[in-house]
């Protein structure tokens, strides 16, 4: 495919030895007296383009050396194959056209602070680390839609605007709906139950709302749920359903995104591992496991890591102050500030985590049955387990109205929660769903809402109730997980949370 005339970075391999016209903007470039190194990005990938004085008009050369970051251009040139540069190919330039100089372009290829970042992430979208990351997130999404698409799924769009909470109602979203108060949307999964009892098998796929007054790296206001729902199935066959799906997903990313994977310093190796089946622990293990010596060891064991990684960034620190203080080339001042930068807030981080490891360590250790997993808590689990685990059969005042009681220990619910590893924690929820009438009014009037709003719902129960269950998952909480992102808000391309609505 082309370009209106000129072709893209991406097809280059196609291109070795002739001529071709790039269309792009001005990532970054450098000069070395009469040679000059233009790194442009077209969207498709980046290209080393090298413009040698002499090979092109003498104006174009020093208007070329000149031009500000960013800056849009053509570039044609003869194209060549060198494994040195980046993205494998390079372009022996003959002749561009600057179609609109940028000057000043606020965000440089030296480190900025997130929250600067954030104010400009209509810019920073262009930066290598969330190019990558949006690649990524188009091939997650992709492979939720193909993967219930191809095993008898039907989509089903449900609404945005509902009456009905879904979860906790302290996070709902109140909109004034021509004088009446309504809700943004928690959750699909209430309609979807109906559904359900018309397709059989059926997902939705949108975003969802959450008035989450936390400011965790795992929250936003708006995020992207993708929810299946299925009639005749238990929580054994959820599971599965689970851990085939999330797979499937990881097997897209490592296929279609193994070099943004790189780019992004993701742990590669610990995502080939992700196969079926999963580890499955019930919530009551769960707190055995928090409680135990084993954990006390783990969390100790984890400490003293921290602390030698403060020691060796420290002293990285240390040797590059020393090195800004004597007399050093201009390139190598400004690559040692860059690091400089990444290894203070790398530090920052570590000692957040130094301060937090003993207080993790006393929430877990004093954990009672019948709390709720924290944050920190399956943080901890996920830690010590190399692929996602299953929590399931979770205690039923800790959980949502629809989640239908175990009838052989009415204390816990069949839910589960699947906690993606190396600390990541919870990226999907889901149950088997209360299909008892009489039990699902008690439950609801029990959380205190309104019976009133769920009369469709309850009408489920009424006419050919089956035994049926679903589940969702977090797209930007996978995405975050897959690429090592740490906080979500990088992993949706204008994130929206409590504090933070800037663009
Ligand atoms: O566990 P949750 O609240 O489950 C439900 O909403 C069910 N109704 C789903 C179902 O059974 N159909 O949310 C599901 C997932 C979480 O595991 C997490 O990945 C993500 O949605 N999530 C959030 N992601 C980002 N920001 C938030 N505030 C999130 N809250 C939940
Ligand atoms: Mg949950």
């Amino acid at each position: 495919m082309t370009n209106k005339g000129s072709t893209f970075i991406s097809n280059l391999k196609d291109n070795i030895g002739q001529q071709v016209t790039l269309a792009g903007w001005l990532y970054n470039s450098r000069a070395s007296g009469k040679i000059q190194f233009l790194i442009i990005r077209d969207g498709t990938g980046l290209c080393q383009c090298i413009v040698e004085k002499g090979k092109v008009p003498d104006e174009l050369f020093e208007q070329l050396k000149h031009l500000g970051q960013e800056s849009s251009l053509t570039v044609t040139g003869m194209v060549r194959a060198d494994e040195r540069s980046v993205g494998g190919y390079e372009l022996a330039v003959t002749d561009a056209e600057i179609i609109s100089p940028a000057v000043d372009y606020p965000i440089t290829p030296k480190s900025h602070g997130i929250d600067f970042l954030l104010k400009n992430r209509h810019l920073h979208l262009r930066s290598q680390g969330q190019w990558c990351i949006g690649k990524i997130r188009h091939t997650v999404i992709d492979a939720i839609r193909r993967f219930f698409n191809d095993n008898g799924f039907i989509l089903i769009d449900t609404p945005i605007l509902t009456a009905t909470a879904g979860e906790e109602e302290q996070t709902l979203f109140k909109v004034d709906y021509f004088g009446e108060p309504i809700n943004l949307t928690q959750t699909g999964q209430l309609h979807l139950e109906s559904a359900a009892m018309s397709f059989g098998r059926v997902y939705c796929f949108g975003p969802t709302f959450r008035a989450e007054k936390s400011k965790t790296r795992r929250h936003l206001t708006e995020f992207w749920m993708v929810e299946p729902e299925v009639a005749f199935i238990d929580l054994g066959g959820l599971l599965e359903l689970a851990e085939n799906f999330v797979s499937f997903i990881v097997a897209q990313v490592l296929q279609e995104n193994r070099g943004h994977l790189e780019t992004l310093g993701a742990d590669v190796a610990s995502l080939e591992k992700i196969k079926p089946p999963f580890y499955r622990l019930t919530y009551t293990e769960a707190v055995d496991i928090l409680t135990s010596q084993k954990a006390r060891d783990f969390l100790a064991g984890q400490l003293v890591e921290l602390k030698n990684q403060k020691e060796h960034i420290e002293g990285r620190i240390t040797q590059l102050e020393e090195e800004q203080k004597g007399q050093i080339k201009q390139w190598k001042r400004d690559k040692n500030a860059a690091e400089l930068i990444e290894l203070r807030s790398e530090l920052a981080e570590v000692d957040t985590k130094i301060e937090n490891n003993p207080k993790h360590a006393e929430l877990a250790a004093e954990f009672r049955w019948g709390k709720d997993l924290g944050g920190s808590d399956e943080t901890i689990i996920s830690q010590m387990h190399d692929k996602p685990v299953f929590v399931t059969h979770y205690p039923k005042q800790a959980k949502a109205f629809y989640m239908k009681t175990d009838r052989d220990s009415e204390k816990v619910v069949l839910n589960f929660d699947l906690l993606a590893p190396a600390g990541f924690g919870e990226i999907i929820g889901g149950s088997v769903r209360e299909d008892d009438y009489d039990r699902l009014v008690t439950r609801i009037n029990e959380q205190g809402l309104n019976i009133e709003n769920y009369g469709w719902y309850l009408d489920l129960r009424k006419y050919g109730s089956v035994p049926h269950g679903g589940f969702g998952l977090g797209v930007e909480r996978t995405i975050a997980w897959l690429t090592g992102e740490k906080h979500i808000r990088q992993c949706i391309p204008f994130p929206r949370m409590m504090d933070k609505v800037y663009i």
